[in-house]
């Protein structure tokens, strides 16, 4: 039997979490994985729950980094600062960190990871993204027979609500977000969540795992969900889509591109099914196909369960694991970003009910070489009427050049929304 030594810093809704985690599931680990977690100190700000006196840290400094007894720190503040300063001491001390913290990894993973390999110590991030769905090491550990090509995934519990709920209810998004507020599915402030900021963090460390290569935030496509109306919902429903706040990964040869919005895709892909705070991520291997794992995103004992499985791996190796990518170092001239990416489009423009007005806006689609699938016109009305377009998949840039031409056409009232459709 192992003894693990462990200091928990963080005691909100997951490090809560973690602390009832070990309790509940101490014997049943011991059991199965020969380990006997010993929490041996908690390091918070305030100890909401009860826990026994000689437990809680004073200090920082002597009683977790000076304590050469602790092998693992778990990291569960969350921010930038001090979590940075609290993990890179821990590192230098050689201990191993376990971290939920996906702003942290997806901004300073490089200079982390320096420090893990240059002190023999573990860093590990399972539940950074995706919550409970353990990811991480299903990339790391269960398909390193792959080269996965694309990664697309459902990674913020807050907006697929929002969205669901938008579809569900036929409300505004406005009154979904205050409702999601009022049950504590939104944060009061919620722009990191709304913004796609939550998602492109997640982003930025799945599909570098997926790509073994270092997709770093800068070069993510980032818009999120406060510009969805519930018309664009509703006509996206008409057409056979529904509305989901995507994150997407793709690898072609050396090229990756990587983007957090607002898509279309069809009721009958794998991820419309995702429905409320659930996640997913879908991903495509050369060799294994099509995988999808599904599962609560957020949630104490979810995110508890990938911590508490983290410190068990990183427990029983003999040797910790380190990331290899392409980039670790410096930027590898092998590898590209690419920012005008193809795919379709729904666009919803806002035109007067004019003859021939139809067939201008087609012309400045050909114009720009893109191709129009389908066309649908809501309504009869001289003054105004939302036409609805889908495109065949198109360089962004062509559509965007398209649109700034069509909103001088004299019927046009205004291009009302674009939003990306993948199939
Ligand atoms: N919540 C989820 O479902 C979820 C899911 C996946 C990943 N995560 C990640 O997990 C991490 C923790 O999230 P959370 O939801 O548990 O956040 P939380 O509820 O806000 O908990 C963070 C806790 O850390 C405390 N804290 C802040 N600064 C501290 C310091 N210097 N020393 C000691 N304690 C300090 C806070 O105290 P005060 O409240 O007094 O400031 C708070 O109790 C974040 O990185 C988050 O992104 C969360």
């Amino acid at each position: 039997m192992k003894n693990v030594n462990i200091a928990l810093i963080g005691l909100g809704t997951v490090g809560s979490g973690v602390y009832k985690t070990i309790a509940m599931q101490k014997s049943n680990i011991e059991h199965k994985e020969g380990l006997i977690l010993n929490l041996k100190k908690v390091l918070a700000l305030e100890y909401t729950i009860d826990i026994p006196e000689a437990l809680k840290a004073k200090d920082f400094e002597h009683d977790i980094i000076e304590d050469k007894s602790i092998d693992i720190v778990i990291e569960l503040i969350g921010g930038v600062h001090p979590a940075k300063e609290f993990i890179l001491a821990a590192l230098g001390a050689g201990k191993t960190v376990v971290t939920a913290n996906k702003e942290l990894m997806a901004r300073h993973w490089p200079e982390l990871n320096a420090a893990a390999k240059k002190n023999g110590a573990g860093l590990y991030f399972e539940a950074s993204v995706g919550g409970g769905i353990p990811i991480i090491r299903t990339i790391w550990d269960s398909l390193q027979a792959n080269e996965i090509t694309s990664v697309m995934g459902i990674i913020n519990g807050t907006t697929n609500y929002i969205l669901t709920r938008m579809e569900e209810e036929k409300e505004s998004f406005e009154s979904v977000l205050g409702e999601a507020q009022r049950l504590g599915m939104a944060e009061a402030n919620p722009k990191s969540d709304l913004e796609g900021l939550d998602a492109m963090y997640k982003l930025s460390i799945l599909s570098s795992m997926a790509f073994h290569a270092r997709v770093p935030i800068e070069y993510i496509y980032c818009e999120g969900i406060t510009g969805i109306t519930q018309e664009d919902i509703a006509y996206g429903q008409e057409l056979g889509y529904t509305l989901k706040l995507l994150a997407i990964g793709k690898k072609s040869g050396n090229t990756i591109e990587a983007r957090v919005h607002p898509t279309m895709i069809p009721v009958t892909h794998p991820l419309a099914s995702v429905r409320g705070a659930f996640n997913a991520v879908f991903l495509h291997g050369n060799i294994v196909g099509d995988i999808m794992l599904y599962g609560r995103g957020a949630g104490d004992m979810q995110t508890a369960s990938a911590v508490v499985s983290d410190v068990i791996y990183a427990a029983g190796r003999e040797k910790h694991r380190y990331t290899t990518f392409y980039n670790e170092d410096k930027v590898s001239a092998e590898l590209s970003f690419e920012n005008n990416w193809e795919s379709e489009f729904f666009l919803r423009i806002i035109a007067q009910d004019s003859p021939g007005v139809l067939a201008k806006i087609a012309s400045v689609f050909g114009s720009h070489n893109v191709s129009i699938a389908s066309v649908m016109q809501k309504g009869q009305s001289k003054d105004s009427v939302p036409l609805i377009f889908i495109t065949h998949k198109a360089k962004e840039i062509s559509v965007k050049r398209a649109v700034d031409d069509i909103k001088y056409i004299p019927e046009v009232l205004g291009v009302a929304n674009i939003i990306r459709v993948e199939n």
